[in-house]
């Protein structure tokens, strides 16, 4: 597999929900191996960008392309085949409340692997351990701190050997010492399983500590992107973003 250059591209990409408007020419591209996070005020389209990736949403014009694959127009079998490589961590964190965190964790390679029982409890073992909640197998997700539902879904998200992860806000109503930990963890990971990241986050101190390329999505477009620190100099919506006026 090609690893050099774009994974992920947004080329002129529109999208509407009747008459909100939320992308409106977008175009980003996101390089292999690397942690891009997506910045952007409140309903300016951040999650319905992450839909596009996992084709969720399907752009009313222009192009989303995953790994060569155009997502309007990959067929219903190749996008089941791209959508096991894509692992998400969900907004709301999104666990199954009826299953255990062993059965959360291990519920893609139940579905999509042929793998024995035995191998998905070693791969589920392995995953918690990574996200440091080894001992909670057992557990439901209701007797979970908001920390420890984000560990898990981040487990349930790397349980397949994903080429891609996909964070929506995982750091959102964490205490700052939580925050550290799946920041930690989000590095850790890249580091160790050289996934191509995309967070999606209105955290600035997580935007620095994690970020290899930063976008400023606003009123539809790409406003701004670059390093954090090109980020942080622009004299721009980025300066007025990270003051709260936007
Ligand atoms: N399925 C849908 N049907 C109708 N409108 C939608 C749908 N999905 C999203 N929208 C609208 O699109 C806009 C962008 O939504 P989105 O969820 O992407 O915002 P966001 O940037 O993720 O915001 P937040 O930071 O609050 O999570 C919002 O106005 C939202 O109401
Ligand atoms: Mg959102």
């Amino acid at each position: 597999m090609a690893r050099d250059g774009v994974a992920i591209q947004f080329d002129g990409v529109y999208k509407s929900f009747e008459d909100t408007h939320v992308l409106k020419g977008m175009d980003l591209e996101i390089g292999w191996g690397k942690i891009t996070t997506i910045l952007g005020p409140s309903g300016c389209g951040k999650s319905v960008t992450l839909k596009h990736i996992i084709g969720i949403e399907r752009a009313d014009a222009g192009r989303v392309t995953v790994d060569g694959n155009e997502m309007g127009t990959v067929s219903e079998r190749d996008l089941v085949e791209l959508r096991k490589r894509i692992g998400v961590l969900f907004q709301s964190s999104a666990l199954f409340d009826s299953m255990t965190v062993r059965e959360n964790v291990g519920f893609g390679l139940r579905m999509h692997t042929g793998a024995s029982d035995a191998e998905i409890n070693e791969r589920v073992q392995a995953c918690l351990e990574e996200v440091e909640l080894h001992g909670a197998e057992e557990m439901m997700p209701v007797e979970l701190s908001g920390g420890m539902r984000k560990r898990a879904a981040l487990a349930r998200a790397i349980a397949m050997s994903p080429d891609f992860i996909l964070y929506d806000e995982p750091t959102t109503g964490l205490d700052p010492r939580t925050v550290n930990v799946v920041s930690d963890l989000i590095l850790k990971l890249q580091d160790r399983l050289d996934i191509t990241s995309v967070i999606v986050t209105h955290d600035m101190s997580l935007t620095r500590r994690i970020s290899d390329h930063v976008a400023l999505l606003y009123q539809g477009k790409v406003a701004a992107q670059g390093s954090p620190d090109e980020i942080e100099a622009a004299d721009n919506e980025v300066r007025r973003f990270i003051a709260g006026e936007l």
